[in-house]
């Protein structure tokens, strides 16, 4: 009885500092068949009958005792191993908010473009394209440009070498290309890029982006388009801006003007933004030329229109006060992340 007792005693001390590799020695040292405990079941015939029973009791219920717990143990073992595991391979889903990369943004000249086709939307106009590679036809030709006039050399064409193609200089080639294609009403805005051989400085540059405006139909007078480009430069600008239409020249349209608004730098005191004139250009426009619209074989009888075209870049420029173009094609992300 007395070895009974040592042997739960021993065991019990080694069992609460035993690893899952030493529980399985002890298993087989205290419960196996070479155990102290199986061989005191073992001799017990050689007892008298009560001590059979008293000592066979008291055997057997330290076997259970000590399998108890070892088994406790394994299960406490297992369970802190798989606390320690998860412990190690936590997966901190919040991490992901803090991803060391900052989230990217539109280029500027791209918000500009979605910004003006989402307020043309507004107001009814559709949104199409048309290709940078042009003919001689669309870029000037059919926009009342003939050949050998003076007006070309102002367009510092870009031409290909080896055919009669050219980049264009201005999307009022893709004015022709939809007429074209359609009959009125049309009401369109063709946003695109478009190249002039001119040498790059803080306001010019040979690649830049222009949106070019057309809506033909009948009885459509100036009025209407007096009425649109100041509702867009009040809604892309500001409500109380001052516009202005100064009488101008276009070959593809006629009367012509140039759009001017009060040059918000100096509140129309003169700078050096507006050149001293308290007034910045913003775009081109004018009643489309009936020329054009014979060039399209429509009825100049019939059908009138507006067109308008307006730089990009400098509108961009004027409304985040950006000194000069070349910032916007240099992509220097100290710039870029500002936007
Ligand atoms: N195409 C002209 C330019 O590039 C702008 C313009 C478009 C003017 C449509 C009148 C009508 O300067």
């Amino acid at each position: 009885m007395n070895d009974i007792e040592l042997v739960v005693n021993e065991v019990m001390e080694k069992i609460k500092s035993a690893d899952i590799v030493t529980l399985k020695i002890l298993e087989s040292k205290y419960l196996g068949k070479s155990s102290v405990l199986t061989k005191i079941l073992k001799f017990l015939p050689q007892y008298s009958v009560e001590n059979k029973k008293k000592i066979g009791a008291e055997a057997n219920k330290a076997k259970n005792i000590i399998k108890n717990e070892i088994n406790k143990k394994k299960e406490d073992l297992k369970k802190s191993l798989f606390n320690e595991k998860i412990q190690k391979e936590k997966l901190d889903c919040s991490q992901i908010f803090y991803f060391p990369f900052s989230k990217g943004s539109f280029h500027p000249v791209i918000e500009t473009i979605e910004t003006i086709s989402s307020i043309f939307k507004t107001l009814g106009f559709s949104v199409d394209e048309g290709p940078e590679i042009e003919n001689d036809w669309y870029n000037f030709e059919a926009l009342n440009i003939p050949k050998n006039h003076p007006v070309r050399d102002t367009q510092d064409t870009f031409y290909l070498s080896d055919t009669k193609k050219l980049l264009r200089t201005h999307t009022s080639a893709g004015q022709i290309r939809i007429m074209e294609k359609r009959t009125p009403p049309i009401k369109v805005i063709i946003p695109g890029k478009v190249y002039r051989n001119e040498t790059s400085d803080a306001s010019h540059s040979s690649t830049f982006h222009q949106i070019e405006g057309l809506f033909v139909d009948e009885n459509i007078v100036f009025i209407d388009l007096k009425v649109v480009l100041t509702e867009f430069v009040h809604i892309f600008f500001s409500d109380d801006l001052d516009v202005r239409f100064r009488p101008s020249y276009f070959q593809f349209t006629e009367p012509s003007a140039e759009v001017d608004i009060r040059c918000f730098f100096c509140k129309g005191k003169g700078c050096k933004v507006c050149k001293n004139l308290g007034w910045i250009e913003i775009l081109g426009c004018g009643m489309v030329h009936p020329k054009v619209l014979g060039a399209v074989n429509y009825n100049f009888e019939k059908y009138r229109g507006y067109a308008f075209g307006l730089g990009i870049e400098r509108i961009t420029m004027l409304k985040y006060k950006i000194d000069d173009i070349r910032l916007l094609y240099e992509n220097d992300l100290r710039f870029l992340r500002q936007f």
